[in-house]
C-alpha cells in the first residue's frame, strides 16, 4: 500500500514537474510577468509626451501621419507554437464577444441585413483597454474575456494589450499575406478628438499596428451637424468614395470618437455568373430578382441533427472560408439566430465533403454599428461613459462619443461567364444542388487559424448600397 502510494507520488510528482515545464496557462501567454510588472511600476506616469491632433479642416497632411502608417509586415509563414496557442485561445474570446454584439444588433435591426467584423469590435474595445486605468481597465479586460487563473489583484493578473493586439492582427495577416489576388482586405482606423485635447503619444503609437491605415484628426464637435458632415466627407475621401454616411448624428458633448472601417472583397474562383436573374424570396410573399452566380465543386456540408438548417463551407480564396447557414424544412432564420453556436469551432464541426452545385446571389453587404449604443443595450453604458478612467489616452476629461464599426463585404464571381461544360462533370457523381434563395447567415473564417472574421445575415441582397 505504501509502496503503491509512493509510486503514485513518484509518477504524479514527475509528471507535475514535466507538466510545469511545458504547460503554460493560456492566460499567461498574454499577461504581464513579474519582471515586466516591476518595470511598469518604475515607469513614471507623469511627464509623458502628448500632442494635439491637427484640425480636420486643415488642408495639410500632418507631420505625424507617416509615423501612423509606418508598417511592419507580420511574418505569418511559420508561426511558432506559442503564437498558434495564442491564436487559438484568442479567437474564441473574439467570437464569444461578437455573438453577444450580434444578438443585440439582431434585435435592433430586425429584418434587415446585418454585418459585423468580430476582429474590429474586439480591436476597438482593446484600444480602450490600452487607454484605460484602474477599474475601467479591469472591467474592459473582463469584457474581452480574460479572467486571471490566479485571481491575484496584482499586475500579473492583467493582460498586456500589446500582445493581444499583435495576435489579433496575425489573424488578418494570415488572410492577406499570401499574394492572393482574388481577395482584397483593408482596415482603416479613425480617431477624432476635440480641438485642444492633448493625446498621449504612447497611446496613439500603441494603436498603429491595429490597422492598415490610421488617421488622427481634431474636429470641433460644438456644432454636431457640421462635425458629422466634416467627418463623413473626410472618411468618404480617405476610402475613395467607398464609405459614405459614417455618422448620422452626434452628441455635442463628444470630445473623442473612434471608427474602424473594414472592407473585404472576394471574387470566387471558377464561379459562373448566371445569365438569368436569380430569384430571392425576402419573405414568403416578396420576391426580388438579383444577379447570381453558381459554382460547382467539392465543398463541406451538413444538416444539423434536428434538420433545422444546412451549413455549407466553401473555400473562396487561398485562406478564406465562406460559411453559409440556411434554414431548411420550412424553418426560419430567427430560430437559427437564437441558437448561434457558443464556440466558433462548432460552425465548422461535423462537415463532410460533398460534390455540390452552389447557386447564390452576388453580394454587396454593408453593416454599421455603434458599440456605445450596443454596450448600453447590454446594460454596460457606463463602461465607456463619463466616469470611465481613460487616463492613458489623455489627461483631459474625455467624453467618448460614438465608437463605430463599419463593414463592407463584396462577393462576386471572378467575371467568367462561359457556359458550363457538362462533359467535365463525372456522370456517376451525385451532385447536391444548394440554392440560396431566401434569407441566410454568412460567416467568413480565416482558413489556418479558423478564426471568424465576418458574421452577417442576408435578408435582401438588394437592400444595400
Ligand atoms: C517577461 O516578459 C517580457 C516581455 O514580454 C519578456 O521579455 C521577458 O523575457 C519575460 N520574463 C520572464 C522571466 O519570463
Ligand atoms: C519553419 O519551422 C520549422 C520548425 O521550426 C523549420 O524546420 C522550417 O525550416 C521553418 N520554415 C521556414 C520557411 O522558415
Ligand atoms: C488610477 O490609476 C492612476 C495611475 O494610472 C493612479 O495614480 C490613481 O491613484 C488610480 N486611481 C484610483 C482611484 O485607484
Ligand atoms: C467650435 O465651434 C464653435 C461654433 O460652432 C465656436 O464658437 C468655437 O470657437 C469653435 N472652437 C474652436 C476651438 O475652434
Ligand atoms: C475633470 O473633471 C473634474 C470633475 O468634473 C474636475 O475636477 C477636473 O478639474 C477636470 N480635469 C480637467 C483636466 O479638466
Amino acid at each position: 500500500m505504501k509502496l503503491a502510494a509512493s509510486l503514485v507520488c513518484l509518477f504524479t510528482c514527475l509528471t507535475a514537474v514535466a507538466y510545469d515545464r511545458v504547460y503554460v496557462h493560456p492566460f499567461n501567454l498574454f499577461s504581464f510577468n513579474k519582471s515586466t510588472c516591476e518595470e511598469l511600476e518604475n515607469l513614471v506616469q507623469e511627464g509623458k509626451k502628448t500632442f494635439v491632433p491637427i484640425s480636420i479642416e486643415s488642408q495639410t497632411t500632418p507631420a505625424y501621419e507617416d509615423d501612423l502608417n509606418n508598417k511592419v509586415k507580420l511574418e505569418t509563414r511559420n508561426l511558432s507554437i506559442t503564437r498558434r496557442q495564442k491564436l487559438s485561445y484568442l479567437k474564441d474570446f473574439v467570437y464569444v464577444l461578437s455573438v453577444r454584439f450580434y444578438s443585440e444588433l439582431r434585435e435592433a435591426q430586425r429584418g434587415q441585413n446585418l454585418l459585423l467584423s468580430p476582429n474590429s469590435i474586439y480591436g476597438l474595445l482593446l484600444s480602450f483597454y490600452l487607454g484605460a486605468s484602474n477599474q475601467t481597465a479591469i472591467d474592459l479586460q473582463g469584457l474581452l474575456g480574460f479572467v486571471a487563473p490566479s485571481g491575484d489583484p496584482d499586475c500579473t493578473s492583467r493582460v498586456d494589450g500589446h500582445k493581444v493586439l499583435s495576435t489579433l492582427r496575425t489573424i488578418e495577416s494570415l488572410l492577406v499575406n499570401n499574394g492572393d489576388k482574388e481577395l482584397l482586405f483593408s482596415k482603416t482606423l479613425y480617431l477624432f478628438s476635440a480641438p485642444g485635447v492633448p493625446l498621449f503619444e504612447s497611446f496613439v503609437h500603441d494603436l498603429v499596428p491595429s490597422a492598415d491605415v490610421f488617421y488622427v484628426q481634431a474636429v470641433n464637435f460644438t456644432n454636431p451637424g457640421e462635425a458629422a458632415k466634416q467627418i463623413n466627407t473626410f472618411v468618404e475621401a480617405k476610402s475613395r468614395g467607398q464609405s459614405k454616411h459614417l455618422l448620422t448624428d452626434l452628441d455635442p458633448a463628444t470630445n473623442l470618437l473612434f471608427a474602424v472601417d473594414v472592407h473585404l472583397a472576394v471574387s470566387v474562383k471558377k464561379a459562373l455568373r448566371l445569365k438569368e436573374p436569380h430569384e430571392f424570396w425576402v419573405d414568403s410573399n416578396t420576391k426580388v430578382l438579383v444577379s447570381g452566380m453558381s459554382v460547382t465543386g467539392t465543398f463541406k456540408y451538413k444538416t444539423d441533427t434536428s434538420k433545422t438548417f444546412a451549413v455549407i463551407e466553401a473555400p473562396v480564396s487561398k485562406n478564406a472560408l465562406l460559411v453559409l447557414m440556411q434554414p431548411i424544412d420550412g424553418n426560419d432564420l430567427d430560430k437559427i439566430e437564437a441558437e448561434l453556436p457558443l464556440q466558433s469551432s462548432a460552425w465548422l464541426q461535423d462537415l463532410s465533403p460533398r460534390q455540390i452545385k452552389l447557386t447564390l446571389p452576388e453580394l454587396t453587404i454593408e453593416g454599421s454599428s455603434d458599440l456605445q449604443e450596443l454596450l448600453a443595450d447590454m446594460k454596460l453604458a457606463t463602461l465607456l461613459g463619463k466616469d470611465a478612467d481613460l487616463s492613458k489616452i489623455s489627461d483631459a476629461n474625455l467624453t467618448v462619443g460614438k465608437v463605430i464599426n463599419k463593414v463592407l463585404f463584396k462577393l462576386s464571381s471572378d467575371g467568367a461567364d462561359q457556359p458550363e461544360d457538362p462533359a467535365t462533370q463525372k456522370e456517376d457523381l451525385v451532385l447536391l444542388e444548394v440554392t440560396l434563395n431566401k434569407p441566410f447567415l454568412l460567416a467568413v473564417f480565416e482558413g489556418k487559424s479558423k478564426a471568424m472574421l465576418f458574421l452577417g445575415r442576408v435578408t435582401n441582397p438588394l437592400s444595400s448600397v
